[in-house]
């Protein structure tokens, strides 16, 4: 654990200069709770964070690799930084003795797994959550309750032009439990479509999900239920500032040290009966 003077939880921020990163760096250095002992930025190595980020902080010196910045034996390692460098971050972090809480969305199956493992043998607690926003956690609650009464449904998955990952990490999270639900019933399967079969969109855990980048929008995600002559639809839209994040990932925080294992969704530790 790092010596934080206090009994607070010392956490370590991987890509804490990001746009999801700095307003959670920033929500850290507001709680009370909560203590930022550490960020990782490659392109700020050696700098205050809150002179990179132009906020008061306490002075917190940005790492360039996720290995020094562990150095300090934090609680807590989050990591929102890129897919590509994600997997080895958390198992860097699991090795170095913190529990981790995943923001970064695109993380496959196996590279899952192999988090998993790490894990629970090591007795500590992942927690990944596609999306930390509050309300659209509820969005993907009030959708496992509609799979249960509403047979067939299929997602859509709204971003920006510039969004080059697809499906969102919500719109996975979302058809991934979904899934954990059932599989909708279809009356024409996907394989019996005539004309193009990619204009049904692509298939995750049996769910249709269909993903739109275009300019004008922000990030949406939608899931569509329909059953004879009646529709329903659930939809969260997300602004444009990072601010929807800060008190789920605050509230992953603090809770990730309770849990073994890994666990998916910031549900898992909300208390929705
Ligand atoms: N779960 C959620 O609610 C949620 C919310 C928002 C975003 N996200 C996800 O979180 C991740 C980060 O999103 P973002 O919008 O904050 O990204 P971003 O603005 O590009 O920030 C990425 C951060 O990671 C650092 N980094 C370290 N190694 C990196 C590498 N190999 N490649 C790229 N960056 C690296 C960057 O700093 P240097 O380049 O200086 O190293 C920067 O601080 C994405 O996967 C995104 O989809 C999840």
């Amino acid at each position: 654990m790092a010596d934080t003077g206090e009994n607070r939880t010392s956490v370590v921020v991987g890509g804490a200069t990001g746009w999801a990163g700095s307003a959670l760096s920033q929500g850290l250095v507001e709680a009370a709770d909560l203590c930022l002992t550490g960020a990782v930025s490659r392109s700020h190595a050696g700098r205050r964070l809150g002179e990179v980020l132009g906020f008061a902080e306490p002075g917190v010196e940005v790492s360039g690799t996720v290995e020094d910045a562990l150095a300090s034996k934090p609680d807590v390692f989050v990591e929102y930084t890129h897919p590509s460098v994600a997997r080895q971050n958390i198992l860097a972090a699991l090795d170095a003795g913190a529990h981790v809480v995943v923001g970064t969305s695109g993380l496959t199956g196996e590279d899952y797994e192999v988090i998993r493992r790490s894990a629970e043998d090591k007795g500590l607690g992942v927690l990944a959550c596609g999306n930390f926003s509050i309300t659209a956690v509820l969005m993907m609650r009030f959708s496992e309750v509609a799979a249960h009464w509403v047979k067939s449904w299929e997602v859509i998955d709204y971003a920006g032009a510039g969004k080059v990952d697809a499906p969102s990490g919500t719109a996975r999270e979302l058809a991934g439990r979904l899934a954990n639900v059932g599989h909708p019933e279809m009356s024409v399967q996907i394989g019996e479509t005539q004309g193009e079969r990619d204009a049904r969109g692509a298939n995750f855990g049996g769910t249709q999900v269909h993903s739109i980048r275009l300019p004008g929008f922000v990030i949406s995600v939608e899931s569509v239920f329909g059953q004879e002559d009646e529709r329903l639809t659930i939809r969260h839209d997300a602004g444009t500032s990072a601010e929807p994040y800060v008190a789920g990932g605050l509230l992953a925080i603090r809770e990730v040290s309770k849990l073994v294992g890994l666990h998916r969704g910031l549900d898992t530790v909300m208390e929705l009966g």
